[in-house]
């Protein structure tokens, strides 16, 4: 099990990534800066944005501020849906290499899949994308390529085409909402499945199943939330912009789940779900 947050999940192709990541979703650009260069300076070494969020230019400037050497850092960023095909992506990528400051990506994701609802040919454009990430890669650009939001279904259509297999799902996943058929497929296909609004969003942090568990342990309900990613072998994105909870959000290392809580929160009924399905193509306003 994972002792502290610069402990590491190491991908397939070798790449190390720490376990817990500061998500910047619904991060306003400005106070994203402040926020990224706090948050690297209490011991996070793992920041995850996306073009959708509108910040990456501010948690660029938030990395140059933290004075952490941008080598210590592992930064995410992804693709958005209005650039698939692939001259799109490369350009798409040589955007957000601008706006970030940097020279590379440690994880360039697909934030969204195309999808039969938008498109007939969904499965091409999915490949299309997906062969400028893997140009990308080949490039020294970016240091691991993924997905995020992807079904199994997405995944394995993108398989019949792709040289280089996703490194990484990112998907929504929280207790209430924890996917297991996708996360069950990644696990048997060597992708790290990371976890996106690891507190639903904050819907989660008043459930009555949460708070008697959190009591127990003595922690708050955001803590056992994240340690229930962690200790399912998922890596936990949680986004505040509070400073006292960026803080509190770090601290769940000093205690186990006992089998009986992962048990109860495994049968916990859907709750805090966000709305945003695959299949359904989301909206464009993320
Ligand atoms: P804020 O950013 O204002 O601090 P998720 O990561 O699941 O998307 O949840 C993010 C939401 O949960 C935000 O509204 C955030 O508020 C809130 N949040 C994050 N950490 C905590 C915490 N430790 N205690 C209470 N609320 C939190």
């Amino acid at each position: 099990m994972k002792k502290s947050v610069t402990d590491t999940y190491t991908l397939y192709n070798g790449v190390n990534i720490p376990c817990l990541g500061y998500g910047t979703w619904q991060t306003p650009a400005d106070v994203a800066s402040s926020c990224v260069c706090y948050a690297l300076q209490q011991g996070y070494r793992h920041i995850d944005t996306a073009s959708a969020y509108g910040n990456e230019f501010s948690v660029g400037e938030g990395i140059r501020a933290s004075g952490v050497q941008r080598d210590q850092i592992f930064l995410t960023t992804k693709h958005w849906i209005s650039h698939r095909g692939y001259d799109k992506t490369i350009e798409h990528c040589e955007d957000s290499l601008r706006a970030l400051g940097t020279d590379y990506i440690d994880l360039y994701l697909i934030h969204w899949p195309a999808v039969a609802k938008i498109a007939d040919n969904w499965e091409e454009l999915n490949a299309e994308t997906w062969r400028g990430f893997e140009k990308l890669y080949k490039d020294g650009k970016i240091r691991a390529i993924g997905v995020s939001n992807f079904l199994p279904s997405h995944l394995e259509a993108l398989k019949k085409t792709a040289e280089i297999l996703p490194m990484v799902n990112q998907i929504e996943f929280h207790p209430g909402y924890t996917q297991n058929e996708v996360v069950d497929y990644c696990k048997a296909n060597n992708i790290l499945v990371e976890a996106w609004s690891p507190l639903g969003c904050g819907r989660l942090l008043a459930n009555p199943v949460i708070d008697e568990i959190a009591r127990w342990h003595d922690c708050s309900p955001a803590q056992l939330c994240i340690r229930y990613a962690l200790e399912k072998g998922l890596l936990p994105l949680p986004k505040s912009v509070t400073p006292p909870r960026i803080v509190e959000n770090m601290r769940v290392f000093g205690f186990s789940l006992r089998p009986e809580d992962i048990e109860t929160i495994d049968a916990m009924e859907e709750t805090g779900f966000s709305g945003f399905y695959p299949e359904d193509a989301p909206a464009d306003a993320l």
